[in-house]
């Protein structure tokens, strides 16, 4: 399975920061808030993934991760002339993911659960077009609703819905099948001019090979695209952090864990770029 993180868009609702900042180079407390979407793709057991930014900020990307060597993962870089879309990413990661399945994350979504690599690497398994992640959310209106049937299968997907059927939003992780690249060919631009994701998750859902996995009552989700939520997510991790004791979202004690690097390697690499340091400092 290849990865793809989409950290271009033009984050609207984060200016004027993002006048001149992209989004999802944005501190989350104590790290960038791209290596928390790169963390959930590393502990899916992904090591081959590719980043999608604007021109204008692709280079900023290559220099905070470079080629990902010594996370043990390979990295790749392209730049999206344009927000065309979340479903674009498929068409511009076309030759990088050949024949493979995709692992598609949004850059300023950030995920915690408990046992989020056995169920990532369940869901990997269990692939058969594609898989969705629904998270409750107390104002619906705001996001791409799922609705279930009885037996639990995902029948509909409504965008922003005036009057939803249900709370449960379709957060920013999507696993397909690799005819999801063709299917993303197929889409009919949005009258901005946008391949939508919803589209293409609709497109599965038609076909009955679309599923929807409830992030269980352990797991926290934020799409961290708003001042509030941005503060909340930061003010999350710390807390988790300080109690817990060990770091979320860091990419270098991900790859030790995934076994993508060994002690000596982890060793070097907190030595010249320490991230454990805000794990026991007391509240201010
Ligand atoms: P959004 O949050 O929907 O869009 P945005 O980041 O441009 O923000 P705003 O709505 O405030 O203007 O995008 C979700 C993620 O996908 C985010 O990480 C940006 C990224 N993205 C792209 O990389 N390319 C695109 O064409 C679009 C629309 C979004």
């Amino acid at each position: 399975m290849r990865g793809i993180i989409l950290a271009g868009g033009t984050g609207t609702r984060l200016r004027p920061v993002t006048n001149v900042v992209s989004k999802q180079l944005l501190p989350v407390y104590d790290k960038p808030m791209i290596h928390y979407p790169l963390s959930v793709l590393m502990t899916a057991g992904i090591r081959d993934i590719l980043l999608i930014s604007t021109p204008h900020h692709l280079d900023a990307y290559t220099t905070l991760l470079g080629d990902g060597t010594d996370l043990g993962i390979h990295l790749h870089y392209r730049a999206q002339d344009h927000p065309r879309g979340l479903a674009h990413a498929l068409i511009l990661g076309r030759d990088f993911i050949g024949d493979d399945q995709i692992a598609l994350i949004l850059g300023d979504n950030i995920f915690h659960t408990p046992h989020l690599a056995d169920l990532l690497q369940h869901e990997r398994r269990r692939l058969n077009g594609c898989t969705l992640f629904g998270y409750p959310v107390p104002d619906p209106h705001r996001y791409g609703i799922a609705t279930l049937d009885a037996r639990g299968h995902l029948t509909r997907i409504d965008e922003k819905p005036a009057h939803p059927t249900s709370n449960l939003a379709v957060t920013g992780l999507y696993l397909y099948d690799n005819e999801a690249v063709a299917m993303a060919h197929d889409l009919t631009p949005s009258p901005r001019g946008e391949l939508e994701i919803t589209d293409l998750n609709r497109a599965f859902t038609a076909t009955g090979r679309a599923r929807l996995v409830p992030l269980g009552p352990d797991a926290t989700w934020f799409d961290t695209g708003t001042h509030d939520s941005l503060l909340h997510a930061a003010a999350f991790v710390r807390d988790h952090q300080h109690r817990h004791g060990h770091p979320l979202g860091d990419i270098q004690h991900t790859a030790h864990r995934m076994g993508y690097i060994d002690d000596t390697q982890l060793a070097e690499l907190t030595r010249t770029t320490p991230t454990d340091r805000h794990l026991t400092a007391p509240h201010p």
